[in-house]
């Protein structure tokens, strides 16, 4: 079983952007974290992060046919793309979509989740711990889980 991990635009920029945000872990601890939880349950993670929507929108439709489930922070896409929006329903597959901070406590242009009506379910302000809730959710639903 296959999970593909999405990052989308400035979250290679963890660690640094607006630590009192999304605090200090950088993008590499976060993603070595979770391929240790993958690892521990036997499953494959592929990780991609892009700033650009039309190599996102790319990386969701190769998830058809190699991938079981895609955990995605689509970042400032969330709020604006259509695009990956599309993508994520077309190819039909479990999808969780992560946001660190809390995006219905902030400015009210990021309150809106156009990528959220098509995933399985979206975890948002729990910070970089999301990401693990997300995976043991995606494990749980891909049917095997090991705890
Ligand atoms: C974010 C929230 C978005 O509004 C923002 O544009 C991001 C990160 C989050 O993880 O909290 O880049 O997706």
């Amino acid at each position: 079983m296959k999970i593909v991990v999405i990052q989308g635009p400035n979250l290679n920029m963890l660690g640094h952007r607006e630590q009192n945000v999304y605090g200090a872990m950088k993008l590499e601890e976060i993603h070595s974290q979770m391929e240790a939880v993958a690892k521990q349950n036997n499953f494959e993670i592929e990780f991609f992060q892009s700033n650009l929507e039309g190599e996102i929108v790319d990386k969701i439709q190769e998830c058809l046919g190699d991938a079981d489930g895609i955990i995605i922070n689509p970042a400032a896409y969330t709020h604006s793309s259509i695009a990956i929006r599309d993508a994520i329903s077309a190819v039909s597959l479990p999808a969780i979509e992560v946001h660190i901070s809390n995006i219905y406590r902030r400015e009210e242009f990021r309150q809106k989740s156009m990528t959220a009506p098509v995933c399985t379910g979206q975890i948002s302000g729990f910070g970089p711990f999301g990401y693990h809730l997300a995976m043991i959710s995606m494990m749980q639903m891909l049917g095997e889980l090991d705890a």
